[in-house]
């Protein structure tokens, strides 16, 4: 039995199989390149290597779109007759797991193989990325953490795992060891798009475009081609022009970068088009029919509600679009999610539905019920997944509601923690000074 390229003993005894499937692993880590065509590769040398079926399985399942099932199932039916390690076994069931809507059991699963086999950065990197759709942002920041006791400098994986623990140490509000370890990661190896993500959250939370923009634009050319983690990091970008209310230069990314194919149905990819679209129309901006196409692409999956998050930024979309009795019906589907089985019910119940209704109620002009609504999820609404700077979109939209809804008290608190914690943005300014004409004359 052969060694993955970090180390971990595995079941195949073929050379040519693992080469592919060592080149998935630099893939998948990068999120650069085709994994499932290195996975599909490495399974052609040899069908029973349970590894990448286990990885082609979690990719999917991790796509958080309902269309995969099929294939995640057949997936894990060949992994369970190949050959295979207790530690492989474990990614099937934690990849089983996930695809059956217990997240936080797959989560857990992929964390406690990369514990008991630390240098398996793949588990690592599934775990993490759990974290991140459950909004568990202790473990984001302490399952890489606790790798590091595995690799030294220099290793294979070293500098993707900084970048794991560098995104961690962000959502944790500790900035500059994420922005050190980040930058650090992205010496390494400027291709790293997830450490280039960690240190552009850094800038997107402080709100400091001048650090912001030259740090994603200015490399672009690194870590964008063949990556496909980029439209995340051109959404960022187009976050950071917002911040200075340069409506054209984020549309221009939204047109160029992030939706260059209007028909594209990749979920991940149609919640950042969703979440930016909104922002401009919480702006005023003019956006012309993107909101028309963006629902239109939204068809095949709003009702499926496998994923509150997921849901919401399908409603934006509908809602933008003009799209109100859509919008309703792919509410319809998170109260029902919101009373089945697994996760997705905890989530749709808690948070999912509150934020459905505010915002539906913000597309209707009830901003007093949409604030409430808004407000009163926003501190619970970690648990249904995102980053800090994803979740944004629910305070500007309870801001905006404020606003427009004239609720002065509600109006100024926001703004003023806004303004606090982005001192030197613009939007952030503009917003306090709306509040501050909503309030009465001070004495
Ligand atoms: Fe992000």
């Amino acid at each position: 039995m052969l060694a993955d390229r970090y180390g971990n003993p595995t079941s195949t005894a073929s050379r040519a199989a693992l080469d592919h499937y060592d080149a998935a692993l630099e893939s998948i880590r990068l999120y650069r390149g085709d994994p499932i065509a290195a996975l599909d590769a490495a399974l052609e040398e040899d069908p029973q290597f349970s590894a990448a079926w286990a990885a082609r399985a979690g990719l999917f399942a991790q796509a958080t779109d309902k269309a995969f099932a099929g294939e995640i199932a057949r997936n894990l039916k060949s992994g369970a007759q190949g050959r295979m390690t207790p530690r492989e076994a474990l990614h099937l069931d934690a990849a089983r797991a996930w695809a059956e809507g217990r997240y936080a059991e797959g989560a857990a699963l992929y964390a406690r193989c990369a514990q008991e086999h630390p240098r398996d950065l793949l588990a690592l990197q599934f775990a993490h990325v759990a974290c991140f759709f459950l909004g568990m942002q202790h473990e984001l920041r302490d399952w890489p953490l606790q790798a590091l006791r595995a690799f030294r400098r220099g290793d294979d994986g070293y500098g993707p795992l900084l970048g794991m623990v560098a995104f961690g140490f962000e959502e944790c509000g500790d900035y500059e060891r994420a922005d050190a370890m980040g930058r650090e990661a992205v010496a390494l190896d400027g291709r790293d798009g997830w450490a280039v993500h960690a240190v552009a959250h850094v800038n997107e939370m402080r709100g400091d475009t001048d650090a912001g923009i030259p740090w994603l634009a200015g490399a672009a050319d690194t870590w964008a081609p063949d990556s496909g983690f980029a439209y995340h990091n051109w959404w960022h970008l187009a976050l950071l022009h917002l911040d200075r209310e340069d409506f054209a230069a984020a549309l221009a990314l939204y047109d160029d970068k992030i939706r260059p194919n209007p028909d594209g149905d990749i979920v991940l990819e149609l919640v950042d088009a969703s979440a930016l679209l909104w922002r401009l129309h919480l702006l005023g901006a003019e956006t012309g029919d993107r909101f028309a196409k963006l629902a239109d692409a939204w068809a095949r999956t709003r009702d499926d509600a496998i994923y509150a998050f997921n849901d919401l930024h399908a409603i934006m979309a509908l809602l933008g679009a003009g799209r109100m009795v859509d919008a309703e019906r792919t509410l319809s589907a998170v109260r029902r999610a919101a009373a089945g089985d697994g996760d997705n019910a905890f989530m749709s119940r808690s948070v999912g539905v509150p934020l459905a209704e505010g915002f539906i109620a913000f597309g209707a002009g009830r901003f007093e019920e949409s604030a409430a609504k808004i407000l009163g999820a926003r501190g619970l609404a970690q648990r249904f997944g995102g980053s800090h700077a994803q979740r944004d979109i629910l305070t500007l939209t309870a801001l905006e509601a404020a606003l427009r809804g004239g609720l002065r008290d509600t109006a100024e608190a926001i703004a003023f923690e806004r303004t606090t914690h982005k001192p030197h943005s613009p939007w952030a300014r503009t917003l306090a000074r709306r509040a501050q004409n909503l309030a009465p004359p001070r004495a």
